[in-house]
């Protein structure tokens, strides 16, 4: 069985976990709010047995490492990482990427999902490992003919699992021109 960790994945994420599930993933999820993941248990049904919660704060990079650690030892390495981070950058992807670099050293995929934002942005992608396989999913908007939308949760949920399917970089919707964003 793979290992999937999921951070952010009480969230628009819920569907991204329930389809690992499905793909027979063993799936690790970070939130500070258990009622939440409760809810996301609920959904997971006969799946939820495979399915582990952590809450922390994951920019509380002690804590979030030493979880990142105990889960590995009991479960073995992850295998793909999907990272959706809120807030100021504090290095959770190069925290993650140090411990899973302690339990394996064959290729492994993280998929680091971004708001629009990042598709104009001059930040480079973060310092990982040389067998970590870092991919960046960019949430663009969806452009219905003379409007433009955010994207909903279901058509987010399908580019990021799209994108772990297939082991690739991918914008989900479009990000062009950035301007035509909805306000
Ligand atoms: N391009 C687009 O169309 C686009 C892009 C981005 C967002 N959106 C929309 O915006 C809405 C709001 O986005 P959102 O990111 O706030 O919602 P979200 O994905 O629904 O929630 C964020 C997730 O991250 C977790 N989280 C947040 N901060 C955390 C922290 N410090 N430590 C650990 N876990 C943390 C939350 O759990 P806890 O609260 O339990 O910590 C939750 O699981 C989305 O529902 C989506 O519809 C659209």
């Amino acid at each position: 069985m793979k290992n999937a960790l999921v951070l952010g994945g009480t969230g628009m994420l819920k569907g991204l976990v329930l389809k690992l599930l499905d793909e027979h993933f063993r799936v690790f999820v970070v939130g500070r709010d258990a009622a939440k993941f409760s809810r996301l248990e609920t959904m997971a049904g006969a799946r939820a047995p495979y399915l582990t919660f952590m809450a922390l704060d994951y920019h509380e990079l002690g804590r979030l490492e030493q979880w990142v650690a105990h889960l590995q030892l009991m479960h073995g390495p992850l295998d793909v990482v999907v990272a959706w981070i809120h807030g100021e950058y504090t290095g959770v992807v190069e925290t993650v990427d140090r411990e899973v670099g302690l339990y394996r050293v064959s290729p492994w995929d993280l998929y680091h999902v971004q708001g629009i934002r990042a598709s104009v942005s001059s930040e480079p992608k973060p310092a990982v490992a040389p067998n970590c396989r870092y991919h960046r999913v960019v949430l663009g908007y969806a452009d219905v003919g003379s409007q433009t939308r955010w994207l909903h949760h279901e058509e987010i949920v399908q580019g990021v699992y799209d994108a772990v399917m297939k082991r690739r970089d991918a914008v989900v919707g479009t990000v062009e021109p950035y301007e035509g964003r909805p306000g």
